[in-house]
């Protein structure tokens, strides 16, 4: 067998433990993609399935992006690696500035770091950092929210609140994170859009405040809308009031827009969508288009100034990085798609299809299995009723849309749709279509 085929359907499923997968399950029935090409997929059966996720949320332009994949190529014949302490390449620089040129206010200091994961401890090492500058260096506490999810290493693992990723780490986490309750409210059903209640959870950080001295605080981490919980979007004003309470007690407010970041919403960030500018916002998925790993993180100018200002020239101000904080064959996919999202107008194609997908969603609520729906610009959450225990709706109703030939990501029981920008409104029929079909068969088969 060749290597390439080898790939495609491999000898042995043994050897690869697989994340976040049942592992088992799969290696009895697997489903292995072999080819992807604007918004198809197709398997090893040689089945055609519409990606309804943009993979992981990363690639919202389509798959198969001629200009990213010859950009990347190119990058790799010129300059294939650079150490990026100490020394660095031109491309680097003007990712940097390209990217500031989006974010909002004056989030102008670029960290490039590896994933969504890395970008979010990074952001917190950041604040650590900038706290100890200012000679605040008792601020130790972070403060997350329950259902929240900022990736999986220690840092990020630690303000995020998703029960099944926290119990097993309890032992190791970070000491003094406490969280928020999250924004689910019971009447927030079938609410398109933002809910009009709701507004006043975000006083759990004033009360947090209260509880454990504002002045031990050093950052608040929220996605502005939760995203692989199942997309619960802010109540109207709540991100607004963080903020409030943030600046009145010197907390630096970071935005983890690693799924929002990019358009999703219809502006580049969630943070102009919804009008409120963070201190800091992390980024990554859709910064390459998904096709090579990257993650950022944007500062406020204050705070890079405060934690250059406390070093001496000749001294490293920040020890922190990574091996491929920044490298050149991320830079060169990134800038690509930094140039398709000028050329396209991305953003504006995301804005202008979001009521034509938000009404194709919310078609679906006549169907008896499903509990909920909450959406938002291009990105929506359908929560299935819960049957026997707590995951085995969603992720039985997955297998049933991906056999009707529609695939996306389940979390829990909720199914977590995301549509690419590129998406026409043929697409997002097909779409609908299929989830009918695969949630009414998952139905019937029950
Ligand atoms: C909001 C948010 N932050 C961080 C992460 C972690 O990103 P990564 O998997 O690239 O480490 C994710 C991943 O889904 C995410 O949704």
């Amino acid at each position: 067998m060749s290597d390439r085929s080898r790939t495609g359907i491999p000898n042995s499923l043994h050897e690869h433990w697989m994340p976040f997968t049942s592992n088992k399950d799969f290696k009895e029935n697997p489903r292995l993609v072999t080819e992807a090409k604007g918004v198809y997929l197709k398997n090893h059966h040689g089945k055609t399935m519409i990606d309804a996720s943009s993979g992981l949320f990363c690639n919202p332009l389509g798959h198969g992006r001629k200009e990213i994949t010859n950009a990347v190529a190119k990058q790799l014949e010129q300059l294939d690696y650079v150490q990026p302490f100490q020394q660095g390449f031109g491309g680097s620089f003007e990712l940097a500035r390209r990217i500031s040129k989006h974010t909002p206010g004056n989030l102008n200091r670029i960290f490039f770091t590896i994933c969504g994961s890395t970008a979010v401890e990074t952001a917190i090492k950041i604040v650590v950092a900038y706290h100890k500058a200012k000679g605040q260096g008792q601020r130790f506490r972070f403060v997350g929210r329950e259902r929240a999810y900022h990736g999986m290493n220690i840092g990020a693992t630690s303000v995020g609140g998703m029960i099944n990723n926290v119990k097993t780490f309890a032992s190791i986490l970070m000491p003094g994170v406490v969280h928020m309750r999250h924004t689910h409210l019971p009447d927030h059903k079938f609410v398109r859009g933002q809910p009009k209640t709701g507004v006043e959870m975000a006083e759990d950080l004033e009360r947090i405040c209260m509880n454990f001295g504002s002045e031990n605080i050093a950052a608040c981490i929220v996605e502005p809308i939760a995203g692989s919980t199942g997309v619960l979007v802010p109540p109207k004003g709540y991100l607004k009031r963080l903020r409030e309470i943030c600046d009145k007690h010197g907390i630096i407010l970071i935005f983890d827009e690693v799924i929002t970041g990019w358009g999703r919403t219809g502006s580049a960030f969630a943070s102009q969508e919804f009008g409120v500018t963070p201190d800091i916002i992390t980024m990554a998925k859709a910064t390459t288009n998904g096709v090579v790993p990257m993650g950022a993180v944007a500062v406020k100018e204050e705070i890079y100034d405060t934690v250059m200002d406390a070093s001496p020239k000749g001294a490293v101000e920040l020890f922190h990085g990574y091996t491929y904080s920044g490298i050149p064959v991320s830079v060169a996919a990134a800038l690509a798609v930094q140039d398709i999202f000028e050329k396209e107008n991305i953003f504006k194609k995301s804005k202008e299809m979001s009521p034509y997908f938000l009404d194709g969603i919310f078609s679906l609520k006549d169907l008896a299995g499903i509990d909920n729906i909450r959406a938002y610009g291009m990105l929506a959450g359908i929560d299935m009723k819960l049957k026997e225990k707590p995951g085995r709706a969603g992720f039985e109703c997955f297998k049933a849309c991906y056999e009707s030939g529609v695939n996306f990501k389940a979390t829990g029981d909720c199914l977590i749709i995301a549509p690419q920008f590129i998406c026409e409104k043929k697409h997002i029929d097909e779409i609908i279509e299929k989830l009918r079909k695969g949630i009414s068969d998952y139905s019937k088969s029950r």
